[in-house]
């Protein structure tokens, strides 16, 4: 509460020393605590914050004063450009996706799932239990904490079927957040400059991260169940590839989810062509209809290196993530790891630890299920009602999104900015496709907007999209 408050007196004291000439002696506190009905100590943090900022200067015993602003004159950087010289390889800026839209409109573009889908009560207590435990002043392995590191060993062991080897805590390699596991694998499992297949479309931050690592992205087209194998049999052939980056389960934007028979055969084209399929299970507590089975479970032979992510199912805020990997390639992996991180933060793997194998997690994903289950039908009611043109490539089994096919003749940056203009922000399907998108294609999240915002967002899609035609 002190927070808010602090924020507001910082909001409105900013205002008046825009106005006021520097050298202009702020309110006392007593003044400012009767003004706005705080505490001296929610003033006083104001205060500080002001401070930090620049804007003002505390004279002890005389009082506060706003700071003479010093004349701003344009930069010259250029002497960077000539040290810089030109980029190893050119990493496109962070995904538009990650805007914070303004107050009040329906964010829509986002990812991460609104607070009320997190375990609140777990997370903050298990933060609370790690800040006054060990973690809290020791430094972790670099691999992550053994318990930690069981966990998601035996998160994939309890889907492995007789006759293949589980993984082990040892192959277990703790992250912070799967975005940066994705960077070390690429640069671990592919030398700059070689191919590095992808399903098109796909998650942008693996282009990204593919990007970083200067690796050559070959794209496989996939559809609601995955890709051909045989489309996938010809990419490894055609391109010498030993990697194939993927989303078996509840994939990021399509929601796709291979069957088993299909999985099966992709893992043996994988391994026909001695290759590395790297899965990245970012929704595997996500599922809706369905489970999710990971392909790791299925080998023991080191095919698949395995990402699962804690970052939208436990909190934003508690940015863990796993690598699962056997052999050689682990090695590899953590060498990276090593020399980019060293080691993942104790007290955000004790918290996690700690709420996923509290009771009442399970119970929580439980209640999410059909949480994001309501949610995702009511965007899809919502958009057949007011945007009957927009076209649901399939409805998800799972995860957090809707992919949706506009008409051929959409003009998505004029179509992204109207809606801007009506404060409902969506995501321009373009970033998804590691080459040239195959038409104009959205990507609406259901988990991060209030559900009673759906029709009225829906509704501007619509008017938008008729307007257009
Ligand atoms: C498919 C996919 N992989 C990885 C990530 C990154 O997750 P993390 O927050 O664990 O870095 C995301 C985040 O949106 C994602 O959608």
């Amino acid at each position: 509460m002190s927070n808010d408050s602090s924020l507001r007196i910082v909001a409105d004291l900013r205002d008046w020393i825009t106005a006021a000439p520097a050298g202009a002696k702020l309110p006392s506190t007593r003044e400012l605590v009767a003004r706005h009905g705080a505490s001296p100590v929610t003033v006083q943090k104001a205060m500080r914050i002001l401070s930090a900022q620049g804007l003002i200067e505390s004279r002890p015993g005389v009082g506060t004063f706003v700071r003479a602003v010093r004349t701003a004159r344009p930069l010259d950087y250029g002497w960077q450009t000539a040290a810089l010289g030109s980029p190893h390889n050119r990493i496109p800026s962070a995904s538009p996706t990650m805007r914070t839209a303004p107050p009040g409109a329906i964010a829509l573009h986002a990812g991460y799932p609104d607070p009320e889908l997190l375990p609140e009560r777990l997370v903050r207590t298990a933060l609370t239990r790690a800040a006054r435990s060990g973690v809290a002043v020791s430094r972790s392995p670099v691999a992550g904490l053994p318990d930690l590191q069981a966990w998601f060993a035996a998160e994939i062991g309890s889907a492995v079927p007789v006759g293949v080897t589980p993984p082990t805590a040892n192959d277990v390699i703790v992250l912070p957040g799967s975005q940066s596991g994705l960077s070390s694998t690429f640069r671990a499992l592919v030398t700059p400059g070689q191919p590095l297949l992808m399903e098109s479309p796909t998650y942008w931050g693996a282009i990204l991260a593919a990007a970083q690592a200067g690796v050559r992205v070959i794209p496989v087209p996939s559809g609601p169940s995955g890709p051909e194998p045989d489309e996938l049999a010809r990419a490894f052939e055609e391109t010498g590839a030993r990697a194939f980056y993927a989303q078996p389960n509840y994939a990021n934007p399509t929601g796709a989810q291979w069957g088993r028979e299909r999985a099966l055969r992709i893992l043996d084209v994988v391994r026909a062509n001695g290759a590395f399929l790297i899965e990245d299970d970012w929704a595997h507590d996500f599922g809706i209809t369905t489970d999710p089975v990971p392909l790791a479970a299925l080998d023991d032979a080191g095919h698949v290196v395995y990402i699962r992510s804690l970052t939208k199912s436990v909190s934003p805020a508690i940015r863990i993530a796993a690598v699962i990997a056997r052999g050689p390639a682990r090695e590899r992996i953590l060498a990276d790891r090593g020399a980019a991180s060293m080691y993942v933060s104790g007290i955000l793997q004790a918290a996690a630890l700690d709420i996923v194998t509290h009771p009442g997690w399970g119970t929580h994903l439980r209640g999410l299920r059909q949480q994001l289950r309501a949610r995702r039908d009511l965007l899809i009611d919502s958009m057949s009602e007011h945007a009957p043109t927009a076209h649901l490539t399939a409805t998800p089994p799972g995860g957090l999104n809707l992919w949706y096919r506009l008409p051929d003749s959409t003009d998505l940056n004029v179509f992204m900015r109207e809606c801007e203009d009506r404060n409902v922000f969506v995501a321009s399907g373009t970033e998804w496709f590691p080459a040239e998108p195959a038409g104009p294609f959205i990507r609406l999240n259901y988990s991060g907007v209030n559900p009673g915002a759906f029709p009225d967002a829906a509704r501007v899609i619509g008017e938008v999209l008729h307007r257009a035609a």
